[in-house]
């Protein structure tokens, strides 16, 4: 990642003058509760030490101008320009649209954003998983919050984040990222009801108790905006009809079997199978991370992988490698993580495990012809801030 200084630099060369502050927010990377956010569920991040630095300028006119340290064309700085009256949903595409969704949405919200100068640089792995998008979202929204002074709460910003990745980006994701990138704490994963919004953060203290987390990329790229990831909503959306609810979060686990019976179709049911029973995974590992139980988190982090692979049809073979071979060579649990089709797992495993894990996976990889994994030991980290 850049240093504030670099970022700063780089925002200089593209704009012609210094930014006005610096914000930086994290990627997140979910221990547990997958796709339980859009059924009103349970969820439990934590920051990365990846992040978004998004330095900023206020201008005096209506131009949105947006560059990217990622995004050089022969080694300079290729600007888009944006009218701030002509802003509209699915008229632009790629990262930059991220942007432009968050000053759409915030002046949607009705708040008086005016002209800006944005310069972004971020090492969260794009297409990872990781919530580069929300990093992204994250660190414009609060940075065009302090700058012009809005009142907002930190959850308020999540939802403007998520509507802009919702309805100027157009990919039907739910409030998880936003509030991970906006809310974690160092040292805590976040635990949130998506349905109240209400958090709780859950110690991870896990050095002190010989363990460790692993993020291990694929390098398969997922892309959310695949029509997977809305059909799997659609299909929830379809069994909570089904079973008389609001949303799926309404079934209480031990009615499971009864209500599952309920359901015609034998792929819903399943996919409200995944949903119900991932609930009580999320509950179970609240519970054992805060009776310091910690290394039996690790059999509960699997079986949600494999309720993924099996039920809601996520998981792609890189992903069940890398937790056939986790668990095979030693860690506690593994899991993939995010909206699935590629992108990373967590692996939680004793310290003293590291190198034998990560040798095995990359091992097993190699062997079976998939790419380079990358493999990286985590902590962790802070939501976003203000950083000069
Ligand atoms: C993506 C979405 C989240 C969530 C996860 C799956 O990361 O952005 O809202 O649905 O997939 O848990």
């Amino acid at each position: 990642m850049s240093t504030p200084e670099a970022s700063g630099e780089g925002f200089h060369r593209a704009f012609g003058r210094p930014p006005e502050g610096i914000w930086s927010a994290p990627g997140r990377v979910n221990l547990i509760g997958e796709f339980t956010d859009y059924n009103d569920g349970f969820v439990l991040p934590l920051a990365l030490p990846f992040a978004t630095q998004a330095c900023v300028a206020r201008r005096d006119d209506n131009l949105v101008r947006v560059a990217s340290a990622q995004r050089l064309e022969g080694g300079r700085f290729s600007v888009v320009d944006a009218a701030l009256d002509q802003l509209r949903p699915a008229t632009t595409s790629g990262w930059v649209s991220y942007v432009l969704g968050v000053v759409w949405a915030l002046r949607e919200a009705g708040e008086n954003i005016g002209g800006v100068e944005i310069h972004i640089d971020s090492d969260v792995p794009i297409g990872a998983g990781l919530s580069s998008s929300a990093a992204l979202e994250c660190s414009v929204a609060l940075a065009l919050h302090d700058l012009y002074g809005l009142k907002l709460s930190l959850q308020e910003l999540a939802r403007v984040a998520q509507r802009a990745e919702n309805e100027y980006v157009g990919v039907p994701t739910g409030i998880m990222d936003q509030t991970a990138s906006l809310r974690c704490r160092a040292g805590h994963a976040l635990f949130l009801d998506t349905r109240t919004l209400e958090v709780r953060q859950v110690p991870l203290d896990l050095e002190p108790a010989g363990l460790t987390l692993l993020v291990v990329n694929t390098g398969v790229k997922h892309a959310l905006g695949d029509s997977a990831y809305a059909n799997r909503r659609r299909d929830c959306q379809r069994a909570a009809k089904e079973l008389g609810v609001a949303a799926l979060r309404d079934i209480a686990p031990e009615k499971m079997d009864a209500f599952l019976a309920q359901i015609a179709d034998v792929v819903v049911r399943r996919r409200a199978r995944h949903v119900i029973s991932e609930q009580s995974r999320v509950l179970e590992v609240v519970g054992l991370l805060e009776s310091g139980r910690l290394a039996e988190v690790g059999p509960v982090l699997s079986a949600g992988h494999w309720s993924l692979r099996d039920d809601f049809e996520v998981s792609c073979a890189e992903l069940d490698t890398i937790v056939e071979v986790a668990v095979a060579s030693g860690a506690c649990g593994a899991r993939m993580t995010g909206g699935g089709f590629g992108g990373s797992a967590v692996v939680l495993l004793e310290l003293a495990a590291v190198q034998a894990v990560t040798m095995a996976v990359a091992k097993a990889f190699a062997t079976r012809g998939f790419g380079t994994p990358e493999i990286t030991e985590i902590v962790a980290c802070d939501g976003a801030s203000r950083v000069a």
